[in-house]
């Protein structure tokens, strides 16, 4: 007996010692098949203890037993630490260094377009404004009539823009259906669907029939509007003046509030700011003469009423700002056309680049 079990130790050794040898999985299973098979080493002993008497099979069978459980657990611990070197050796293989900076060639740039109404609504936001969207097509109700523009209106003129086929339902207002002249349909759409206090701003694409050197027949607006019980002309200005001072960088800038006339503000006003201008080119700040910036006034109580709001007890301002001539002015982009010709050399020179997020903490001019 004692030869037998000295001849086990010998083969359990000799097992484990090529278990934790082995190079790979494929290795592995091989051993696995040689020893505990169905012609394996073990196996065959276990079948060679028919031959023995009661007693002896049974010593013999718990030694054996023990050996087959000692090798299995060999095996699935080799496993598993050739598992682990596999892993590791891919982690190395598959490290990306994520603080290497961006190659210069595949890096994008953020449009001046994008880039100025993030900054406008960097700052309006920070006033508690909320962005509000709506679509570019519109029908000639939210567009025009809604906004105490009437069919026959002269101002009709000013905002000749792109019409589609059909005519729109009278439930939807009636009319023709049109690309937006500008982004207060969609302040309708927010005073009809939503009840007062509203502070919004609508940053969009606006379409008119124009093309030149300062006119796209597409072109970017953010209109905002605030209706409440109590705000005034004083808030309109404030708000305005502040606008113009972080936008432009400048602290002091002057600001002045010239009469006006829109259809859907009473009074109305456009805002002027201080600048010199040299050449054909003007400097925002200080200086001898005054730039036409924006359009605004106290929203008219014909809009409130047309949008479903009580006049006699809701009051409130609205805006209208072009965002291509924040931007123009800004960067000193001489001409609006540039903006859309989808030029790359004219983006790498006027982009920003993408982690240039304007935020009234961390800046909004580059
Ligand atoms: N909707 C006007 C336009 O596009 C701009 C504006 C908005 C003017 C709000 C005053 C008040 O011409």
């Amino acid at each position: 007996m004692g030869n037998l079990g000295e001849t086990l130790d010998a083969l359990r050794s000799e097992l484990i010692d090529a278990v934790n040898a082995a190079e790979g999985l494929d290795a592995l299973e091989q051993l696995r098949v040689s020893a505990l098979g169905k012609k394996g080493r073990i196996t065959h002993l276990m079948k060679e203890m028919g031959g023995l008497d009661a007693d002896a099979r049974k010593a013999r069978g718990q030694d054996l037993n023990a050996l087959k459980t000692d090798i299995a657990a060999a095996i699935e611990n080799r496993k598993s630490t050739l598992a682990q070197a596999a892993l590791d050796a891919r982690l190395m293989e598959e490290r990306l260094d994520v603080s290497l900076p961006v190659r210069p060639e595949s890096e994008g740039r953020i449009h001046p377009i994008s880039q100025t109404i993030e900054e406008i609504i960097a700052i309006f936001g920070e006033m508690g404004f909320a962005v509000a969207e709506g679509p570019e097509i519109e029908d000639d109700w939210h567009n025009f009539t809604a906004l105490n523009i009437p069919p026959d209106h002269p101002a009709r003129q000013e905002h000749d823009t792109f019409y589609l086929p059909g005519e729109n339902s009278r439930e939807s207002g009636g009319g023709r259906t049109l690309l937006r002249t500008h982004t207060s349909p969609v302040q309708v759409h927010t005073m009809q669907s939503s009840k007062p206090p509203l502070r919004i701003i609508v940053p969009g694409r606006t379409y008119r029939c124009d093309y030149d050197a300062t006119h796209s027949p597409m072109f970017h607006q953010v209109e905002g509007l605030v209706v409440d019980e109590a705000t005034h002309m004083g808030h309109l200005k404030g708000c305005l003046i502040d606008f113009c001072r972080a936008i432009f960088g400048v602290e002091d800038l002057p600001a002045k509030f010239r009469a006006s006339y829109f259809p859907f503000t009473e009074p109305s006003a456009e805002m002027d700011i201080g600048c010199t201008r040299e050449g054909g080119e003007f400097r925002i700040g200080h200086g001898d003469d005054w730039l036409e910036i924006l359009g605004c006034g106290m929203v008219n109580p014909k809009v409130l009423e047309n949008c479903g709001i009580d006049s006699t007890k809701y009051q409130g301002f609205a805006f209208g700002i072009g965002v291509e001539r924040i931007a123009m002015l800004k960067y000193g982009i001489p001409d609006l056309r540039t903006f859309f010709e989808s030029d790359l050399r004219w983006l790498r020179h006027y982009g920003f680049s993408p982690l240039q997020i304007p935020s009234m903490v961390g800046g909004l001019n580059p």
